[in-house]
Protein backbone atom coordinates (compact mmCIF):
# COMPACT_ATOMS: atom_id res chain seq x y z
CA UNK A 1 0.00 0.00 0.00
CA UNK A 2 1.20 3.66 -0.90
CA UNK A 3 1.20 6.50 2.02
CA UNK A 4 0.93 9.87 1.38
CA UNK A 5 0.23 13.38 2.95
CA UNK A 6 -3.01 14.57 2.66
CA UNK A 7 -2.59 18.30 0.84
CA UNK A 8 -1.08 20.40 3.84
CA UNK A 9 -2.18 18.69 6.74
CA UNK A 10 -0.05 16.14 8.82
CA UNK A 11 -1.55 13.15 7.80
CA UNK A 12 -0.12 10.24 6.61
CA UNK A 13 -2.42 8.45 4.13
CA UNK A 14 -3.19 5.37 2.36
CA UNK A 15 -4.19 6.26 -1.21
CA UNK A 16 -7.13 3.85 -0.50
CA UNK A 17 -10.28 4.59 1.97
CA UNK A 18 -12.43 2.28 3.41
CA UNK A 19 -15.84 4.36 2.89
CA UNK A 20 -18.75 3.75 5.55
CA UNK A 21 -21.76 5.13 3.96
CA UNK A 22 -23.00 1.39 2.51
CA UNK A 23 -23.74 1.09 6.27
CA UNK A 24 -27.09 2.94 5.55
CA UNK A 25 -29.65 0.85 5.10
CA UNK A 26 -32.01 3.47 3.49
CA UNK A 27 -29.97 3.64 0.24
CA UNK A 28 -27.69 -0.08 0.90
CA UNK A 29 -30.36 -2.10 2.90
CA UNK A 30 -29.71 -4.18 5.26
CA UNK A 31 -25.60 -5.33 5.50
CA UNK A 32 -24.01 -8.16 7.46
CA UNK A 33 -22.24 -6.34 10.57
CA UNK A 34 -20.31 -9.13 11.12
CA UNK A 35 -18.84 -9.04 7.60
CA UNK A 36 -18.35 -5.23 8.09
CA UNK A 37 -16.20 -5.75 10.81
CA UNK A 38 -14.44 -8.18 9.20
CA UNK A 39 -13.42 -6.00 6.33
CA UNK A 40 -12.18 -3.02 8.72
CA UNK A 41 -10.46 -5.59 10.38
CA UNK A 42 -8.89 -6.90 7.10
CA UNK A 43 -8.29 -3.37 5.75
CA UNK A 44 -5.06 -3.07 8.42
CA UNK A 45 -4.18 -6.00 6.96
CA UNK A 46 -4.18 -4.49 3.43
CA UNK A 47 -2.04 -1.16 4.95
CA UNK A 48 -5.76 0.84 4.61
CA UNK A 49 -4.93 2.99 7.18
CA UNK A 50 -8.03 5.90 6.78
CA UNK A 51 -11.25 5.94 6.93
CA UNK A 52 -14.54 8.16 5.57
CA UNK A 53 -17.95 8.10 7.48
CA UNK A 54 -20.66 10.96 7.95
CA UNK A 55 -22.66 11.46 10.49
CA UNK A 56 -25.76 11.08 8.19
CA UNK A 57 -25.05 7.64 7.32
CA UNK A 58 -28.05 5.48 8.85
CA UNK A 59 -28.91 8.75 11.02
CA UNK A 60 -25.49 7.87 13.24
CA UNK A 61 -25.28 4.07 12.81
CA UNK A 62 -22.89 4.10 10.86
CA UNK A 63 -20.39 6.12 13.20
CA UNK A 64 -22.08 3.94 15.89
CA UNK A 65 -20.53 0.77 14.66
CA UNK A 66 -17.03 2.40 13.71
CA UNK A 67 -17.03 3.33 17.17
CA UNK A 68 -17.63 -0.17 18.54
CA UNK A 69 -14.85 -1.44 16.32
CA UNK A 70 -12.29 0.93 18.17
CA UNK A 71 -13.54 0.31 21.77
CA UNK A 72 -13.05 -3.36 20.75
CA UNK A 73 -10.38 -3.57 19.37
CA UNK A 74 -8.32 -0.74 20.26
CA UNK A 75 -7.13 0.45 17.32
CA UNK A 76 -8.61 4.06 17.26
CA UNK A 77 -5.32 5.71 16.85
CA UNK A 78 -3.86 3.50 14.36
CA UNK A 79 -6.83 4.67 12.06
CA UNK A 80 -6.82 8.49 10.34
CA UNK A 81 -10.81 9.12 11.10
CA UNK A 82 -12.68 11.18 8.58
CA UNK A 83 -16.19 12.28 9.57
CA UNK A 84 -18.44 14.74 7.91
CA UNK A 85 -21.66 16.75 9.40
CA UNK A 86 -24.28 18.84 7.21
CA UNK A 87 -27.54 16.92 7.85
CA UNK A 88 -29.49 17.39 10.52
CA UNK A 89 -31.39 14.27 11.19
CA UNK A 90 -32.33 15.40 15.23
CA UNK A 91 -35.65 16.05 14.32
CA UNK A 92 -36.24 12.67 11.83
CA UNK A 93 -36.76 15.00 9.04
CA UNK A 94 -33.46 15.90 7.16
CA UNK A 95 -32.20 19.13 6.25
CA UNK A 96 -29.16 21.10 5.91
CA UNK A 97 -28.01 22.52 9.22
CA UNK A 98 -24.30 24.34 9.71
CA UNK A 99 -24.93 27.03 11.98
CA UNK A 100 -22.97 27.65 14.78
CA UNK A 101 -24.93 25.89 17.71
CA UNK A 102 -25.87 22.49 15.14
CA UNK A 103 -22.17 21.89 14.17
CA UNK A 104 -21.01 22.26 17.94
CA UNK A 105 -23.96 19.69 19.30
CA UNK A 106 -23.28 17.44 16.56
CA UNK A 107 -19.61 17.22 16.68
CA UNK A 108 -20.42 16.10 20.19
CA UNK A 109 -22.70 13.66 19.11
CA UNK A 110 -20.34 12.32 16.50
CA UNK A 111 -17.25 11.95 19.12
CA UNK A 112 -19.76 10.24 21.64
CA UNK A 113 -20.89 7.82 18.34
CA UNK A 114 -17.22 7.11 17.75
CA UNK A 115 -15.99 6.61 21.04
CA UNK A 116 -12.59 8.92 20.53
CA UNK A 117 -11.75 12.38 21.57
CA UNK A 118 -10.69 13.64 18.28
CA UNK A 119 -11.64 13.57 14.73
CA UNK A 120 -8.67 13.91 12.33
CA UNK A 121 -10.87 15.28 9.25
CA UNK A 122 -14.42 17.27 9.76
CA UNK A 123 -16.05 17.60 6.86
CA UNK A 124 -18.59 19.62 5.59
CA UNK A 125 -20.85 17.35 3.61
CA UNK A 126 -22.18 19.97 0.91
CA UNK A 127 -22.55 24.05 0.83
CA UNK A 128 -25.51 25.28 2.75
CA UNK A 129 -26.81 28.11 1.36
CA UNK A 130 -28.46 29.60 4.51
CA UNK A 131 -24.92 29.93 6.98
CA UNK A 132 -22.65 32.36 6.86
CA UNK A 133 -18.96 31.51 6.23
CA UNK A 134 -17.99 33.02 9.37
CA UNK A 135 -20.61 31.68 11.76
CA UNK A 136 -19.33 28.22 10.44
CA UNK A 137 -15.77 29.15 11.11
CA UNK A 138 -16.61 30.17 14.76
CA UNK A 139 -17.89 26.50 15.41
CA UNK A 140 -14.97 24.82 13.59
CA UNK A 141 -12.34 27.11 15.02
CA UNK A 142 -13.75 26.91 18.54
CA UNK A 143 -13.73 22.84 17.59
CA UNK A 144 -10.09 22.99 16.83
CA UNK A 145 -8.86 25.18 19.72
CA UNK A 146 -10.79 22.28 22.04
CA UNK A 147 -8.74 19.46 20.34
CA UNK A 148 -11.87 17.58 19.58
CA UNK A 149 -10.83 18.35 15.73
CA UNK A 150 -7.70 17.88 13.90
CA UNK A 151 -8.41 19.33 10.16
CA UNK A 152 -11.93 20.65 8.23
CA UNK A 153 -12.30 19.05 5.01
CA UNK A 154 -15.30 20.32 2.63
CA UNK A 155 -16.93 17.61 0.17
CA UNK A 156 -19.17 18.60 -2.99
CA UNK A 157 -18.19 22.35 -3.24
CA UNK A 158 -17.26 24.26 -6.55
CA UNK A 159 -14.25 26.28 -6.56
CA UNK A 160 -16.56 29.78 -5.51
CA UNK A 161 -17.66 28.03 -1.93
CA UNK A 162 -14.19 26.41 -1.53
CA UNK A 163 -13.03 29.83 -1.38
CA UNK A 164 -15.74 31.56 0.40
CA UNK A 165 -14.49 29.48 3.35
CA UNK A 166 -10.72 29.51 3.05
CA UNK A 167 -11.62 33.00 3.60
CA UNK A 168 -12.12 32.25 7.42
CA UNK A 169 -10.49 28.86 7.71
CA UNK A 170 -7.96 26.33 6.48
CA UNK A 171 -9.93 23.95 3.95
CA UNK A 172 -7.50 20.88 4.25
CA UNK A 173 -9.48 18.77 2.07
CA UNK A 174 -12.36 18.52 -0.44
CA UNK A 175 -14.18 15.17 -1.34
CA UNK A 176 -15.75 15.74 -4.57
CA UNK A 177 -17.74 12.54 -7.04
CA UNK A 178 -14.78 11.50 -8.95
CA UNK A 179 -14.96 8.34 -11.16
CA UNK A 180 -14.32 7.36 -15.07
CA UNK A 181 -17.87 8.12 -15.49
CA UNK A 182 -18.25 11.40 -13.75
CA UNK A 183 -15.27 13.63 -14.78
CA UNK A 184 -16.88 17.33 -14.08
CA UNK A 185 -14.46 18.33 -11.60
CA UNK A 186 -11.43 17.80 -13.92
CA UNK A 187 -12.26 21.18 -15.26
CA UNK A 188 -11.96 23.53 -12.27
CA UNK A 189 -11.53 22.11 -8.70
CA UNK A 190 -9.34 19.38 -9.23
CA UNK A 191 -6.66 22.36 -10.48
CA UNK A 192 -7.47 24.33 -7.73
CA UNK A 193 -6.91 21.90 -5.40
CA UNK A 194 -3.31 21.18 -6.95
CA UNK A 195 -2.57 25.08 -6.89
CA UNK A 196 -3.73 25.34 -3.08
CA UNK A 197 -2.22 21.66 -1.67
CA UNK A 198 -5.73 20.71 -1.44
CA UNK A 199 -6.27 17.04 -0.47
CA UNK A 200 -8.44 15.38 -2.50
CA UNK A 201 -10.29 11.95 -1.66
CA UNK A 202 -12.74 10.99 -4.34
CA UNK A 203 -16.25 9.15 -3.41
CA UNK A 204 -18.40 6.88 -5.68
CA UNK A 205 -14.96 5.90 -7.46
CA UNK A 206 -16.69 3.05 -8.74
CA UNK A 207 -19.18 4.85 -9.82
CA UNK A 208 -21.57 2.39 -6.90
CA UNK A 209 -19.96 -0.53 -7.91
CA UNK A 210 -21.30 -0.06 -11.57
CA UNK A 211 -17.14 0.21 -12.81
CA UNK A 212 -16.74 -2.69 -11.02
CA UNK A 213 -17.63 -4.65 -14.15
CA UNK A 214 -19.00 -8.05 -12.11
CA UNK A 215 -22.65 -7.33 -13.11
CA UNK A 216 -24.57 -9.03 -15.51
CA UNK A 217 -27.28 -7.29 -18.18
CA UNK A 218 -29.85 -9.01 -16.45
CA UNK A 219 -28.80 -8.00 -12.83
CA UNK A 220 -31.52 -5.98 -10.94
CA UNK A 221 -30.65 -3.79 -7.84
CA UNK A 222 -32.89 -4.19 -4.67
CA UNK A 223 -31.57 -1.47 -3.11
CA UNK A 224 -31.38 2.55 -4.00
CA UNK A 225 -29.27 1.66 -7.14
CA UNK A 226 -32.72 0.07 -8.44
CA UNK A 227 -34.06 3.46 -9.32
CA UNK A 228 -30.87 5.31 -10.64
CA UNK A 229 -31.10 5.24 -14.79
CA UNK A 230 -27.44 3.95 -15.19
CA UNK A 231 -28.35 0.56 -13.34
CA UNK A 232 -31.33 0.07 -15.83
CA UNK A 233 -31.64 -1.05 -19.45
CA UNK A 234 -30.06 0.04 -22.36
CA UNK A 235 -27.65 2.60 -20.47
CA UNK A 236 -26.17 0.23 -17.98
CA UNK A 237 -25.40 -2.73 -20.93
CA UNK A 238 -23.64 0.04 -22.65
CA UNK A 239 -21.78 0.79 -20.09
CA UNK A 240 -21.10 -3.00 -18.77
CA UNK A 241 -19.81 -3.62 -22.84
CA UNK A 242 -17.65 -0.62 -22.46
CA UNK A 243 -15.90 -1.84 -19.75
CA UNK A 244 -15.43 -5.34 -21.13
CA UNK A 245 -13.22 -3.07 -24.10
CA UNK A 246 -10.78 -1.90 -20.95
CA UNK A 247 -9.52 -5.70 -20.08
CA UNK A 248 -6.74 -5.22 -22.28
CA UNK A 249 -5.52 -2.98 -20.65
CA UNK A 250 -6.47 -4.27 -17.27
CA UNK A 251 -4.45 -7.72 -18.20
CA UNK A 252 -1.11 -5.39 -19.34
CA UNK A 253 -1.07 -3.97 -15.40
CA UNK A 254 -2.36 -7.47 -14.41
CA UNK A 255 -5.06 -5.84 -12.57
CA UNK A 256 -9.00 -6.64 -12.54
CA UNK A 257 -11.62 -4.30 -13.55
CA UNK A 258 -12.04 -2.71 -10.78
CA UNK A 259 -8.61 -2.51 -9.34
CA UNK A 260 -8.58 -0.30 -13.06
CA UNK A 261 -11.24 1.55 -12.00
CA UNK A 262 -10.03 3.25 -8.94
CA UNK A 263 -6.24 3.11 -10.45
CA UNK A 264 -7.51 5.47 -13.06
CA UNK A 265 -8.76 7.93 -10.55
CA UNK A 266 -5.55 7.65 -8.51
CA UNK A 267 -3.57 8.11 -11.74
CA UNK A 268 -4.54 12.25 -11.48
CA UNK A 269 -1.92 13.70 -9.71
CA UNK A 270 -4.15 16.14 -8.05
CA UNK A 271 -6.14 13.16 -5.95
CA UNK A 272 -4.78 12.29 -2.94
CA UNK A 273 -6.79 8.76 -2.10
CA UNK A 274 -9.91 6.90 -3.90
CA UNK A 275 -12.68 5.61 -1.68
CA UNK A 276 -13.94 2.98 -1.84
CA UNK A 277 -17.39 1.73 0.00
CA UNK A 278 -17.13 -1.60 1.66
CA UNK A 279 -19.44 -4.03 2.82
CA UNK A 280 -17.17 -7.52 3.65
CA UNK A 281 -13.60 -8.44 3.80
CA UNK A 282 -13.34 -9.21 -0.37
CA UNK A 283 -14.11 -5.37 -1.08
CA UNK A 284 -11.10 -3.81 1.04
CA UNK A 285 -8.86 -6.70 0.38
CA UNK A 286 -8.64 -6.94 -3.13
CA UNK A 287 -9.47 -3.62 -4.42
CA UNK A 288 -6.16 -2.48 -2.22
CA UNK A 289 -3.29 -3.55 -5.06
CA UNK A 290 -4.94 -0.90 -7.51
CA UNK A 291 -2.91 2.22 -4.92
CA UNK A 292 0.48 0.15 -6.04
CA UNK A 293 0.95 2.35 -9.34
CA UNK A 294 0.02 4.72 -11.89
CA UNK A 295 -1.16 4.34 -15.32
CA UNK A 296 1.16 5.59 -18.48
CA UNK A 297 -0.82 9.04 -19.70
CA UNK A 298 -1.75 7.18 -23.16
CA UNK A 299 -3.89 4.52 -21.16
CA UNK A 300 -5.64 6.96 -18.88
CA UNK A 301 -6.66 8.58 -22.17
CA UNK A 302 -7.58 5.33 -23.74
CA UNK A 303 -9.90 4.21 -20.71
CA UNK A 304 -11.54 8.05 -20.69
CA UNK A 305 -12.32 7.76 -23.70
CA UNK A 306 -13.62 3.84 -24.20
CA UNK A 307 -15.75 4.38 -20.77
CA UNK A 308 -18.18 7.35 -20.85
CA UNK A 309 -21.81 7.39 -20.14
CA UNK A 310 -22.84 8.90 -23.84
N1 LIG B 1 -19.37 13.05 0.17
C1 LIG B 1 -20.41 12.49 -0.43
O1 LIG B 1 -21.39 13.17 -0.77
C2 LIG B 1 -20.38 11.01 -0.69
C3 LIG B 1 -21.32 10.44 -1.55
C4 LIG B 1 -21.22 9.07 -1.80
C5 LIG B 1 -20.22 8.30 -1.20
N2 LIG B 1 -19.33 8.90 -0.34
C6 LIG B 1 -18.23 8.11 0.31
O2 LIG B 1 -17.55 7.35 -0.67
C7 LIG B 1 -17.66 5.96 -0.37
C8 LIG B 1 -17.69 5.15 -1.66
O3 LIG B 1 -18.62 5.65 -2.62
P1 LIG B 1 -19.95 4.84 -2.99
O4 LIG B 1 -20.59 4.39 -1.75
O5 LIG B 1 -20.72 5.69 -3.92
O6 LIG B 1 -19.50 3.53 -3.72
P2 LIG B 1 -18.33 2.96 -4.64
O7 LIG B 1 -17.11 2.83 -3.85
O8 LIG B 1 -18.31 3.70 -5.93
O9 LIG B 1 -18.98 1.53 -4.89
C9 LIG B 1 -19.23 0.68 -3.81
C10 LIG B 1 -19.76 -0.63 -4.32
O10 LIG B 1 -18.81 -1.17 -5.23
C11 LIG B 1 -18.76 -2.56 -5.10
N3 LIG B 1 -17.38 -2.91 -4.69
C12 LIG B 1 -16.64 -2.39 -3.67
N4 LIG B 1 -15.42 -2.94 -3.64
C13 LIG B 1 -15.37 -3.82 -4.65
C14 LIG B 1 -14.38 -4.70 -5.13
N5 LIG B 1 -13.17 -4.78 -4.56
N6 LIG B 1 -14.66 -5.46 -6.20
C15 LIG B 1 -15.87 -5.40 -6.80
N7 LIG B 1 -16.86 -4.59 -6.39
C16 LIG B 1 -16.61 -3.79 -5.33
C17 LIG B 1 -19.79 -2.96 -4.09
O11 LIG B 1 -20.98 -3.22 -4.82
P3 LIG B 1 -22.01 -4.38 -4.39
O12 LIG B 1 -22.69 -3.80 -3.21
O13 LIG B 1 -22.91 -4.53 -5.58
O14 LIG B 1 -21.17 -5.58 -4.08
C18 LIG B 1 -19.93 -1.69 -3.27
O15 LIG B 1 -21.16 -1.58 -2.61
C19 LIG B 1 -18.87 5.85 0.55
O16 LIG B 1 -18.85 4.69 1.36
C20 LIG B 1 -18.73 7.12 1.36
O17 LIG B 1 -17.75 6.95 2.37
C21 LIG B 1 -19.39 10.24 -0.10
Amino acid sequence: MQYTQLGKTDLNVSRICFGCWQLSPRFWGEIDLREWTAALRASEEVGVNFIDTADAYGDGFAETSLGDFFAAEGCRDRFVLATKFYWSFETGKRYPDTSYDYILRECEASLKRLKTDVIDLYQIHAWDPLTRPDEVAAALNRLKKEGKVRWFGVSNLNVEQMRAYQRHFDVACLQPLYNMLDRKVEAEELPFCQSERIGVITYSTLCRGLLSGKYSKDQTFNDARGNNPRFQGERFARILDRLEQTKPIAEKYGLTTPQLAVRWALTNPAVTSAIVGVKKPEHITTIAPAADGVLSIADWHALAEMVHDG
